[in-house]
């Protein structure tokens, strides 16, 4: 998670299984449970708009994940978790997608509002979001955006690492 996966058989692992298990008591098999995963939103005819997404974040979003998208803390804990910067999910976690965190935030976003966004608006604000530097990939080879870039993101969905936004190259990581 977050770019890197637990231990195989290690104790989040263990944990883990156990708490899947455990929830599922009762549940049939084989078949798909209402609320399971996200629909995919399709993307904007016309491809994705920062500055669009700029005003949807500030109009719906910086509320609670803070004008910089720094999130919000109460003392050391985070109440709303930061979108980029240092402390948020980091270039190899599946949210850095844009089209994944359409996804997500569509269903999900602004809290108790889920539903709520066009699926155009879906897609501006997560490609804003995800126009941000935030934590490296830790799969990063050779301390080279270029060669994580080919491996890993060259290929999964539509993303921005390694790619110039606004006059810099994003992916160099906090
Ligand atoms: C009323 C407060 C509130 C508003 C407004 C809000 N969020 Fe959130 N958001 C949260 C909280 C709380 C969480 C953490 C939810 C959890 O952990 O289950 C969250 C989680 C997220 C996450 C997941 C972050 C991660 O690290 O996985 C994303 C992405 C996100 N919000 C995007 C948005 C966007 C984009 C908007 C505006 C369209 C928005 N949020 C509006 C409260 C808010």
């Amino acid at each position: 998670m977050n770019g890197k996966a637990p231990e195989a058989d290690g104790p989040v692992i263990a944990a883990l299984s156990a708490y899947s298990y455990w929830l599922a008591t009762g549940a049939p098999t084989g078949q798909e449970l209402p609320g399971r995963a996200y629909p995919e939103v399709p993307k904007p005819e016309g491809g994705y708009d920062l500055a669009k997404g700029e005003k949807v974040y500030a109009a719906q979003c910086a509320v609670c994940h803070g004008q910089n998208g720094e999130g919000q803390k109460s003392g050391d804990d985070y109440v709303f978790p930061p979108l980029w910067g240092a402390d948020s999910f980091n270039w190899g976690a599946g949210m850095h997608r844009i089209n994944t965190a359409a996804a997500f935030i569509k269903e999900n976003m602004p809290l108790g509002k889920g539903g709520s966004l066009s699926d155009e608006d879906a897609w501006h604000v997560a490609a804003f979001m995800n126009s941000h530097e935030r934590p490296q990939d830790p799969r990063l080879i050779d301390g080279s955006v270029e060669k994580t870039r080919d491996k890993y993101h060259a290929n999964d969905g539509v993303n921005l690492y390694g790619e110039i936004v606004n006059g810099t190259m994003l992916g160099k990581g906090l």
